[in-house]
């Protein structure tokens, strides 16, 4: 991989210079979009700019609050409020106003696409085709659960006549959700879980993550537009001084948190009511895969490096351990060397750029500090370029063969590491499962149909979705995406999410002349939003 070159302020190209003013500061409270008078904190973009000197800082690119305590619980006040114990005027709208805020949302929200799509380059370092197909995946989403709402509602119509008694059974908002996303996926995974938590019916809090926050302040004004004020709070700042006394408040409902474990630890422990709390989290995860004897190693290349480069490695999914067998494993890893050293580092708006710098804090030290454990103990960095690194920007490293001994073997590197470890026996894979503090997802390559089957068997009770000859993922995304363990709570689809962020209710009488006439009467003359036969195509 040739030498990354930082841009100088100049050889920025003026179409993706981003417009931070328009809207820094800024956050949502009760339907107003406030400016914050306090602390504010520079958006510092991992794509560094060259002075005329040499040296590199990075892009500030805006400014955000820092939230204090006081305004964290005016948004817990207005959300509160708005769901007014179940009776607010969303919570107890019918589903088919809740679709027409939705849809609306969506419109205003398709207009800003070009402005999200440039915040996400500059401040997570996404390249432009995937921060597009972000945007893209998650307008897809909105559309894909307001179907899932409609089918559902269809199936609510209807009254179920059981052993004596008459019911309708339909899905109830839960009360206040605190939605936190995180900085990988800060539109769509935020959105994963915001959207089916408000078109349930709750009402919503977003704290957003740490990087990856100045791009939702763009579509503030459809959120203020859309929906009924203290339905939708958005808001920033440092997480023990904005999330601590939300969470300490006990007047939370559902908390729907993807990051890391030991910060959904926190929290549910902050909560003084613990059954009172659901929680729904995506966590980390140490994906492996196993490159078989009879693995096609082109296929396994290909979808290995994929797996485990895509924006840089820094997908929860992604592929974070190769297990090569001993008899190919010296062939696979230095075919994923030289198809590694070839991908192209460079801005997220190059064509054709595959590696991007990355946005987290002394996030290239860390990973060159895995990288030495390694080396330390016995391993070699195979491509030429690996684990060199200038300000934000690592150049991806394959690393062979890893062992137990190694941290690289355990712990998540979540960034452009690619370790190989050589496996003699299946058992030692289905040992890593076991070991492994977590369980969500596995690759296998290969085309032995019954080491294949065994696999499968070994493993279907350890991880949430085994792969067959292709990478890690989350999608499609009316799959489940789930995992064991440490690596989630809950399962998140189109659908499942609506179950998620609900609960099912049941109205029941029993099945006299006189109760029917009641629900007739009540439902002819369309007095109940729950107790009725209505529904939407
Ligand atoms: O970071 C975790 C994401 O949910 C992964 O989604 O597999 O579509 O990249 P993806």
């Amino acid at each position: 991989m040739a030498a990354l070159q930082f841009p100088t302020p100049d050889q920025i190209p003026a179409d993706v210079r981003p417009n931070p003013e328009r809207y820094e500061n800024r956050y949502l409270i009760d339907g107003e979009i406030r400016i914050w008078g306090g602390p504010t904190y520079e958006v510092k973009s991992p794509i560094c700019v060259r002075s005329a000197d040499g040296s590199l800082s990075r892009a500030v690119v805006g400014k955000m609050p820092m939230l204090d305590r006081n305004e964290s619980l005016a948004a817990l006040a207005a959300a509160r409020k708005a769901w007014d114990h179940g009776r607010g005027a969303w919570p107890t709208m019918r589903v088919a106003r809740r679709i027409g805020a939705m849809e609306k949302f969506i419109d205003l929200m398709v207009k800003e696409r070009e402005e999200v799509v440039r915040l996400t380059m500059w401040e997570i370092g996404k390249t432009r085709k995937d921060a597009e197909t972000e945007f893209d995946r998650t307008v897809v989403y909105i559309r894909d659960t307001i179907n899932a709402l409609k089918d559902q509602d269809r199936q609510n119509a209807r009254f179920v006549m059981e052993k004596g008694f008459i019911a309708q059974i339909r899905r109830a908002p839960l009360g206040v959700v605190l939605c936190m996303g995180p900085f990988n996926y800060p539109l769509n995974e935020t959105f994963t879980t915001l959207i089916p938590a408000l078109i349930m019916g709750n009402t919503v809090i977003s704290k957003l993550p740490k990087y990856g926050a100045l791009l939702h302040l763009p579509l503030l004004t459809a959120w203020k537009e859309c929906f009924p004020p203290g339905v939708v709070n958005i808001i920033q700042g440092d997480g023990p001084e904005v999330v601590g006394p939300l969470m300490t408040s006990g007047e939370v409902d559902v908390l729907a948190f993807i990051g890391t474990s030991r910060v959904a630890n926190i929290l549910r422990k902050q909560h003084p009511k613990p059954n009172r709390l659901r929680s729904i989290t995506g966590l980390e995860a140490k994906n492996p895969a196993a490159i078989l004897p009879s693995a096609n190693l082109e296929v396994a290349v290909k979808e290995c490096v994929g797996g485990s480069l895509s924006f840089n490695g820094q997908r929860c999914t992604a592929l974070k351990l190769m297990f090569a067998h001993k008899s190919i494993s010296n062939d696979f890893a230095h075919k994923m060397a030289a198809a590694v050293e070839v991908l192209k580092g460079g801005m997220p708006w190059e064509a054709g750029v595959q590696i991007t710098p990355l946005p987290e804090d002394d996030k290239c030290t860390r990973l060159r500090a895995l990288v030495d454990d390694a080396l330390s103990k016995g391993a070699r960095v195979l491509n030429p370029s690996g684990a060199q690194f200038e300000g934000t920007f690592f150049k991806p490293a394959v690393v062979y063969p890893v062992t137990p001994e190694m941290a690289l073997y355990h712990e998540e590197q979540f960034g452009p590491i690619v370790p190989i470890a050589e496996y003699e026996s299946e058992s030692e894979i289905d040992h890593f499962m076991r070991k492994s503090a977590y369980g969500q997802q596995i690759s296998l390559f290969g085309t032995d149909p019954k080491v294949m089957a065994d696999l499968v068997d070994a493993l279907a009770n350890q991880v949430c979705r085994i792969n067959l000859n292709s990478q890690c993922r989350r999608g499609p995304d009316t799959f489940p995406f789930s995992g064991r363990k440490d690596s989630a709570e809950g399962t998140l689809s189109v659908s499942d999410a609506l179950r998620a962020f609900s609960i099912r209710t049941v109205v029941s009488l029993a099945s006299t002349d006189a109760n029917k006439q009641i629900v007739g009467d009540i439902v002819t003359g369309r007095m109940s939003s729950f107790l009725s036969t209505d529904f939407i195509f």
